[in-house]
């Protein structure tokens, strides 16, 4: 009787620290300030409408991410097609970066690459991996996330 006395209490203070950090969270979710989808960041992209040989800047504000802890390592940009993809249509790779830790705001600047586009819908996808705790107490992995924004991009080969 006692054990299980004791063994309720002990659930019951776990419960109460394993809760602790939702709640943040939820109360953070029902400010409307970081909503769900900005767990990622939010990403900015200008300009959207695009040829090979423009400049673009992509600005990602991590604001919301860090509210959900999460804090990337490594933060990669890709233009891709993410849906009906023909098979020639490969990621391309526009930055590869790795913020310092706490890092708000993660920006890059370049050309659009003189590559083969077609007349597909483009995104640049934002790439963030991250690390998450394991199973086991002390050990980590890192898992990828990321947000994404349409570009589009004058076609220079015929589908
Ligand atoms: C980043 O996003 C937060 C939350 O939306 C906002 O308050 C802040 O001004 C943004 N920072 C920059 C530099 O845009
Ligand atoms: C490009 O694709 C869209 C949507 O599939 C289509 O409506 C349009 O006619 C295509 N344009 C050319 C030049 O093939």
């Amino acid at each position: 009787m006692q054990f299980t006395v004791g063994a309720l209490f002990t659930l019951a203070v776990a419960g109460a620290a394993l809760a602790a950090p939702a709640e943040h969270v939820d109360a953070k979710r029902q400010s409307g300030f970081c909503p769900e989808a900005s767990r990622f960041g939010n990403f900015n992209l200008t300009p959207t409408q695009v040829k090979s040989g423009d400049t673009i800047t992509g600005t990602l504000n991590l604001t919301c991410a860090q509210q959900y802890n999460i804090v990337p390592k490594y933060i990669d940009y890709y233009i891709e097609v993410p849906q009906n993809n023909n098979g020639y249509e490969p990621n391309i790779l526009l930055a590869h970066h790795e913020p310092a830790a706490g890092a708000i705001i993660d920006s890059f600047t370049t050309q659009v690459p003189y590559a083969g586009y077609f007349n597909a819908s483009y995104d640049v996808a934002v790439q963030l991996t991250y690390a998450v705790d394991g199973s086991q107490e002390g050990t980590s992995y890192y898992v990828t996330g990321g947000v994404y924004a349409p570009i589009s991009i004058t076609p220079t080969v015929t589908n």
